[in-house]
């Protein structure tokens, strides 16, 4: 009998059943043989959430769980975080090399020269009340650019799939930044092609009366850096929802959409967020014993902390602590990270956390440093949109070039009424509705 393959025996009816292991991995069709009769549909898995389940194939980012590992194409992000910026990340996770300094100059040429906005865009962003959160003004406009773009739709035309997603690449800190100046009731600002990706993202938030916007370099490096450890991490939720909105054949502006209303979650991207939130709810270092406590009595979640793949650490928080300290030399001394510090080193020590493998994740230092940037917490899940989105478009394009991707379409378990007879309206009694 070949080594990879996997013998199953069906109690129900004795039979064998040997199934091929290929990659690590059973085809979950080939459990359609096991039958108990032959008009049986055959066995299906059942996993919710996927929390097992290869999805596809992919050769964009690779991370080991239990060592601490990311890759982006085989290189280690410590490495990429430390020697490139963001957009030759980029480069490298869209075409699955790193860029020569041509190729690169032009790379970044051609983005720049797509961070204009429709001006239409403009009129659209003004019909979103003042305090409206930046992430659902971003998730709009993406959506929006679909009907700026009608040739989106063409996905198999690679070409003008590639000008799509150059196009979401440089327009995404325009569309954040405009949602954030909206939000403080300040004029929009143009994108300046003489600055880099997260210089001009900068001037186009910050920029004031001043004729010519100058970036603080430090912070510039840091939003880099940010960058490029968001840049893409496999089959997360947002990912899977581009995958699977992608899968139908939708444009990539609709299916990016998707894709960043998925990472808006509070368990998702919206984390960071929630981070800021709750060294806010503590209040200084003297609380956080009695905040564990109540976390530990089931009183909800610690924010920042835990990740399905992670369960030693997450080697982007360690890149995140370092830039840290450099934003903090710029922007002085920030009390929400002694609290943060405080709460890390309590919870590291602590059985109720170690025993369920929770460390901080990327989403817990990297609210602390946006805010110290001075962004809102309602910008900082914008802040992690906008580097996923290479992510997001590289794996659509892995989905869409795979021939053995289609249409995503889960099956499920039935647990609800067998057939039942129709009741007329008039002699129907009150029944006890489902719970919504
Ligand atoms: C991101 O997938 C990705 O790669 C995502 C991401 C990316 O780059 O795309 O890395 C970005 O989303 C990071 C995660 C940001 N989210 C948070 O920080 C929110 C807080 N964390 C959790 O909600 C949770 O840890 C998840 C959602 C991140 C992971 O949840 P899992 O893997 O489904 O784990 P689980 O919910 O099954 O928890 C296992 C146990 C449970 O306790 P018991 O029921 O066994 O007693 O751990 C507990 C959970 O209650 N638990 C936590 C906790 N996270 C899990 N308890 C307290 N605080 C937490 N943060």
């Amino acid at each position: 009998m070949p080594q990879d393959t996997l013998t199953i025996t069906d109690n129900r009816t004795g039979q064998s059943y040997n199934l091929p292991i290929t990659d690590g991995t059973i085809r979950a069709m080939d459990l359609r043989k096991i039958k108990t009769k032959p008009d049986d549909f055959g066995l299906m898995t059942y996993d919710p959430a996927f929390t097992n389940t290869a999805s596809c194939r992919s050769a964009i980012t690779y991370i080991d769980g239990d060592r601490g590992i990311l890759r982006y194409r085989g290189y280690p992000i410590e490495v990429l975080a430390e020697h490139c910026t963001y957009l030759e990340v980029a480069y490298l996770i869209l075409f699955g090399e790193l860029p020569t300094a041509s190729q690169l100059k032009t790379w970044v040429h051609e983005i720049t020269h797509h961070t204009m906005l429709n001006e239409s865009t403009k009129k659209f962003m003004e019909g979103f009340r003042h305090d409206a959160h930046p992430m659902a003004m971003l998730v709009s406009t993406v959506a929006a650019l679909a009907s700026m773009y009608p040739e989106a739709r063409q996905v198999h035309d690679h070409e003008n799939r590639l000008l799509q997603i150059k196009r979401l690449i440089g327009k995404m800190p325009s569309i954040a930044a405009m949602s954030y100046r909206h939000s403080v009731g300040f004029p929009y600002v143009y994108p300046d092609n003489d600055l880099t990706y997260p210089e001009n993202f900068m001037n186009m938030l910050w920029k004031m009366v001043e004729p010519k916007y100058v970036a603080n370099p430090a912070i510039a490096r840091a939003i880099d850096i940010l960058f490029i450890l968001h840049a893409d991490h496999e089959q997360n939720c947002s990912t899977n929802a581009m995958r699977c909105v992608g899968s139908s054949e939708a444009d990539p502006y609709l299916s990016t959409a998707a894709a960043a209303a998925a990472l808006s979650g509070p368990l998702h991207g919206g984390a960071n967020e929630e981070v800021l939130r709750m060294l806010d709810e503590i209040g200084s270092k003297e609380n956080v014993h009695a905040y564990i406590r109540k976390i530990k009595e089931g009183k909800g979640k610690l924010m920042g902390f835990g990740h399905r793949v992670y369960k030693n650490y997450d080697p982007r928080a360690k890149i995140i602590k370092w830039t840290a300290d450099r934003v903090f030399e710029v922007t002085g001394h920030n009390a929400k990270l002694e609290i943060a510090l405080e709460l890390e080193r309590i919870a590291l020590e602590d059985d109720y956390f170690v025993q369920r493998k929770l460390y901080p994740n990327v989403d817990f230092y990297s609210g602390i440093i946006y805010q110290a940037m001075g962004f809102k917490p309602e910008m900082f899940t914008v802040l992690f949109a906008i580097p996923r989105t290479i992510g997001w478009l590289a794996q659509w394009q892995e989905m869409l070039s795979d021939p053995e991707q289609k249409i995503a379409r889960p099956r499920q378990i039935w647990v609800g009424h067998d057939t039942r007879e129709f009741v007329p309206i008039e002699k129907r009694e009150k029944q006890q509705p489902a719970t919504v």
